[in-house]
Formats: structure tokens, sequence, C-alpha cells
């Protein structure tokens, strides 16, 4: 029998569960025209909210073209380019005769190479001369909004892993560019999101970025515990497994609500029950699930110098002061201008996060090894 909890991927129908106050909010943004920018840690969710959304609101509505991008693998600008101006056209249609047609009509100056593998609209791809592309940088951008008025239709564009236009050269020149170009777009509403929150707040909310108040900011949250335990449960339950509620929430505040970590546990717990989960099933998959990532773990932490190991020692030990005298010294932090540097390298690197400035641990799993492992 397939497992009922899915992890390391988007995920719908059954696999999903709440959100349905952002997901309202976010609907009403983006249909009101509202830019929307979605930030959170790793694997919180914003992907599937964001798939969600289009899947079940824009796309099943005729009067809206969805385009989605992911720029995590996209290095460079003529990429970016590149990506945008194919998937774009793709959405503009979903016959391959009519593509062609729509390629002619909205590339005048430059003209892609289209190739064509198997004969899905999925599977074209266009490629562009580098060097032009970037010389046709304006048209390209503006390339949403000539597309919705040529079809009479609204479009909405998500693109996932936005900070990393960050990674770029010229960087500012190209975010200022993109803003100039979007805010003029009428019928183009923008839906940004990305997982680096110290980059993405960088862009968004720092008054000296081009993107400043470009659209409406949501710090998307873990899903909280009260939603974990009737999830649980229903996907024991449809399984012909059964795990009382207590366990449920165990799982939950183990995982502290982290939606790929719950996901996870819950998998490596049902996998373990026959008929019914008792507590000596819990405390071998929390085991099972430090063991099965503790290669990773140790990568990570070989790769942390001592200074940022004893940060991390008095992050478990619950201190809120790690700048006080006292601090510096029982735990050996070096100096407070120390501790500033290596609570941004943590950050940078998604190890911690700070918010109303106390310091946690992104990945719980990673916590629970560094007590195991490192502070016995
Ligand atoms: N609404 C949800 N209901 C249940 N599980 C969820 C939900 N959202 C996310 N998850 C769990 O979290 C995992 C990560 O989700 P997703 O890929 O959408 O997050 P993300 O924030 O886009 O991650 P990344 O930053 O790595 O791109 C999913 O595979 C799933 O296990
Ligand atoms: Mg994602």
């Amino acid at each position: 029998m397939n497992s009922p909890f899915q992890f390391g991927k988007t995920v719908s129908g059954f696999a999903f569960t709440n959100r349905k106050e952002q997901l309202r909010t976010f609907t009403e943004n983006l249909s009101s025209g509202i830019s929307s920018i979605l930030i959170s840690p790793r694997r919180w969710g914003k992907s599937s909210l964001v798939k969600k959304c289009m899947d079940e609101v824009f796309e099943p509505d005729n009067t809206y073209l969805v385009v989605m991008i992911d720029l995590f693998r996209i290095r460079s600008e003529e990429e970016f380019l590149e990506i945008y101006a194919t998937e774009l056209i793709k959405s503009s249609t979903n016959k391959i005769e009519e593509l062609v047609v729509n390629i002619r009509e909205f590339f005048t100056i430059l003209i892609p190479k289209i190739s064509l593998s198997v004969d899905t609209i999925n599977d074209i791809s266009l490629s562009f001369d580098r060097q032009e592309l970037t010389k046709n940088r304006a048209g390209i951008l503006d390339l949403p909004q000539t597309i919705a008025l040529k079809k009479k239709k609204k479009i909405v564009i998500c693109i996932d892993e936005f900070q990393n236009i960050l990674n770029y050269k010229n960087s500012d020149l190209i975010l200022k560019d993109l803003r100039s170009s979007w805010q003029n777009q009428e019928d183009v509403t923008f839906c940004l999101y990305g997982s680096k929150r110290h980059m993405m707040s960088g862009i968004f909310n720092d008054s000296s970025s081009a993107f400043y108040r470009f659209g409406a900011v949501i710090f998307l949250n873990k899903i909280e515990k009260q939603y974990w335990i009737p999830f649980i449960s229903r996907a024991f339950d449809n399984t012909q497994k059964h795990i009382p509620d207590n366990f449920c929430g165990e799982i939950a505040d183990l995982m502290g609500n982290h939606p790929y970590y719950v996901q996870q546990l819950s998998h490596i717990v049902w996998n373990l029950t026959e008929n019914i989960v008792d507590p000596s099933i819990i405390s071998t998959a929390m085991e099972q699930i430090i063991e099965m990532n503790s290669p990773f773990f140790i990568r990570e932490f070989e790769a942390l110098s001592s200074s940022q190991i004893n940060l991390l020692k008095a992050v478990c030990y619950g201190e809120k002061h790690l700048n006080s005298i006292e601090n510096l010294h029982k735990y050996r932090l070096g100096t407070s201008g120390n501790v500033s540097k290596n609570k941004t390298v943590l950050m940078k690197q998604d190890i911690i996060d700070i918010i109303n400035s106390k310091v946690f641990f992104i990945d719980p799993v990673f916590e629970q090894w560094f007590r195991n492992n490192i502070l016995s």
C-alpha cells in the first residue's frame, strides 16, 4: 500500500492540508491585481501553496493565463530572459500550430530557434542568441502585457526562488529594469516567492531596493498542530491503520510543526505500524529520521567554525542574550562583533533564523541531531 504522506515535492490533493486563510488572502490579492510576495524558510510549503492557488483558482478561470517560472537553476540574466520568454509564449496557447503563429507574432526582432522533441507544448524549448537577448531586454520584459492585450486575458506570473536574481551580474540594474517594466503592465500580476528570507526581505522591504513595496508581502508560517492532528489521523484511518490523537500531536511537536518533517516523520511512523501506533514506534521513528538525515547534518556541521558551533550551543541552551559579557565568556563566542557576524553567516546558510529577536534552528531534526551528538 502506498504511504499517505508525501515529502520532498510540491503536495496537492489529499497530501495538502489547511492554509485556508493564506489561500484566501493570496487569491484575493492576485485577483485584484495586487502582486504578492511569499516568503518562508525552506520546505514550509510555498511552492505547494502557489500551485494549489493556480490549479484551483486561476488555471480553471478562462479569463486568466498562468505562467510558472522556477529560477532554481537559472544562473544568469540571459538564462532568465530565455526562460521568461519561453514560458510566456508557451502559456499563450496549448496548440502547437498556434504556438508557431504566436512566436512569429510576438518575436518580431528577436527570433528564437524552436526545438521540438515530442509533440506536446511542454516539451518545446526555445533558444535565443544570448547576446541579442540582453539587447532586447526591454521588449522581453514587456512581453506579458503585449500577450495580455492580444489575447484579451489577464496574466498571473509566478516566479519561484525569485531571490536568485541577486546572484546575477548587475543584479541591481536588472531589478530596476524589471520593476519599471512590470509596474506598468496593467493586466499582469506577479507572484514572487523564495526561501532565502533575508534576501527576499532585502529585495522587498529595504527602502533602497528597486522592488521596495512592490506588492503585498506574506510571511508564510508553519502549519499549526491543531491542523496536523486530524490530517495525520485521517491519513492513517484511510489506509486501515490507526493512530491515537495524542501521538499525532506528539509528531507535530517533535518536528516543531515543520511541514516537510511532520510529513516525513508521519511516513516513518506509518511504515513501522502494522495496525495501531504505540509509544515505542514513535521513538524508533524519531531515531530513524535523525539517522536518515545525519549524512547531510555531518556535512553541514563540518563546515562550521568553532565559534559558530559555540553559538549554536548557546541557542540550544535557550540563551536570549548572546551578546552579554557573561555569555560571550561562558560559551566562548568571541566578541559581540563575532556574534553578529556568525548570526549573519548562519542565517545565510539557512541554519538559523531570527524572528522577533529570537534565534532558532530552522531545521528541527538538525537541532535534535546537534543536541544528541554535540551538546552531550
Ligand atoms: N499545505 C501542506 N500540507 C501538508 N504538507 C505540506 C503542505 N505544504 C508543504 N507540505 C510539506 O512540506 C514539503 C515542502 O513543501 P514545498 O515544496 O511546497 O515547500 P517550499 O517552501 O516550496 O520548499 P523549498 O523552499 O524547498 O522550495 C512538502 O513536500 C510536504 O511534505
Ligand atoms: Mg519551493
